[in-house]
């Protein structure tokens, strides 16, 4: 690695030690000839046992079959829009990256209250758009001031993990922190595409540590005496889900957004955010996964690098405390991550996996895939042209999408161009 490669690193290098502790478990299978037999749940089979040959008992009672399931099982029941909440659009700005971009930042009071509970959205749009565009939207790690160098972004004065590579100090973010996370985020590939890009800091929704749902937006919704969510009630994955729905309501009242047109992404545990999000709420048109593994778009049942015992022993918030029953017994789940899939159509739906990537299982991300596809065909929406898996950086896609790009856990310019490619197929028919 030549030491211009090498700088470029550091800060991501540091962004993930500070994400992935704890360390990896030393007992992670990545040999493929050791994957544990396994049969699939068939999403096209009611738990009744009647086979489903019709959209409309898709529509009407396998779909909601499902989405119960991973409701009651995995990452748990969520409250709908609060009545109560407003936006506040706190700064407009048509003159932003050198003339480029309009940029707003919006605030979403999800009581009504400005000293409650809150997220910011930062959007970007095209400056000379004329009406409404599709848009992007998506959570991020570090706050908005971190996906672009801009100074006028706001700084977020959130809870965030102590990184000083990333410029975050005493769980605060700095004025260093500015722009640490650009890469992940093609802004200016994004606007030449004539999309807006819409961020949201993940910590706004729910501080990303288990202190027992104290923080966040959880204690909003307590019914009185409840001091922590029940066991089929939303852990932090869906309380993040929770909040891009928030955003898309807000969209519905942005003429500059078109909100039929809206794609919501995320990477690693914010792509099963992403997936979980355009699973449960219709109205994001397309969907993306990117690098999200173990309870994003990876098969539970393979049970290759992490595992589910793995996840929740790590990361006890992420799900419904339900979902623990499945530690070291994935072959009892009424659903796998294909049918999470499958929630999403006829839907235009993405999966993106990365070669070193190997405790996300970029194999069951693909299958999983794959294996949602008999939903989308018998809705005629079509499928994922590969019969086998793709190879390195050799794009598939149709209805449903999958890459495995060269290189490690992360998101990169390369993801963004597969996805502009697959929006323009999708929402500029
Ligand atoms: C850890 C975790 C993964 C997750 C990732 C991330 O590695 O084990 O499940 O996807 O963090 O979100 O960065």
């Amino acid at each position: 690695m030549n030491v211009r490669t090498a700088l470029h690193l550091v800060p991501l290098a540091g962004l993930m030690l500070a994400l992935q502790t704890p360390a990896r478990s030393q007992d992670a299978n990545y040999d493929e000839s050791k994957v544990p037999k396994y049969t699939l749940p068939d999403p096209l089979v009611l738990a009744g046992g009647d086979r489903v040959t019709d959209a409309e008992t898709w529509r009407t009672k396998r779909r909601p079959e499902i989405l119960a399931l991973f409701e009651a099982e995995v990452y748990g029941r969520s409250p709908g829009r609060p009545k109560a909440m407003t936006f506040k659009v706190s700064s407009v700005d048509n003159e932003a990256l050198g003339g480029k971009a309009t940029r707003k930042e919006v605030s979403v009071y999800f009581s009504g209250e400005e000293d409650g509970p809150k997220m910011d959205i930062l959007i970007y749009q095209p400056a000379k758009a004329k009406g409404p565009v599709p848009a992007f939207l998506g959570l991020s790690f570090y706050g908005n001031h971190s996906i672009n160098s801009d100074p006028a972004i706001t700084l977020s004065t959130q809870w965030m993990r102590s990184n000083s590579k990333m410029g975050i100090v005493d769980n605060r973010a700095t004025e260093a922190s500015r722009g640490t996370g650009s890469s992940r985020w093609a802004v200016d590939m994004i606007l030449n595409r004539g999309y807006a890009l819409a961020t949201i800091y993940y910590g706004d929704i729910d501080p990303d540590f288990d202190d027992g749902f104290q923080n966040g937006v959880h204690p909003l919704f307590y019914r009185e005496g409840q001091t922590k969510p029940a066991p089929d009630e939303w852990g932090s994955i869906s309380a993040w889900a929770w909040g891009l729905s928030r955003a898309l309501d807000y969209f519905q009242t942005d003429d500059d957004i078109d909100h039929q047109r809206v794609a919501v992404l995320g990477h690693s545990r914010l792509g099963k955010t992403s997936l979980w999000a355009g699973a449960q709420d219709e109205r994001f048109a397309l969907v993306i996964s990117n690098n999200s593994g173990c309870g994003g778009a990876a098969l539970s049942r393979r049970r290759f690098g992490e595992k589910v015992k793995r996840i929740n022993t790590s990361f006890p918030h992420w799900f419904c405390d339900n979902f623990n029953k499945y530690n070291d017994n994935e072959d009892a789940l009424p659903v796998d991550q294909h049918m999470l899939i499958a929630l999403s159509a006829p839907r235009p739906i993405y999966v993106a996996s990365a070669e070193e990537d190997r405790w996300a299982d970029p194999r069951g991300e693909f299958l999983a895939a794959k294996n949602a596809e008999p939903v989308y065909r018998l809705l005629g929406a079509g499928g994922l042209p590969a019969e086998k898996m793709p190879g390195i950086n050799q794009p598939a896609a149709d209805i449903i999408g999958y890459h495995i790009r060269s290189g490690r856990h992360d998101v990169t310019d390369y993801d963004w161009a597969q996805y502009l490619d697959f929006a323009d197929k999708h929402f500029r028919k």
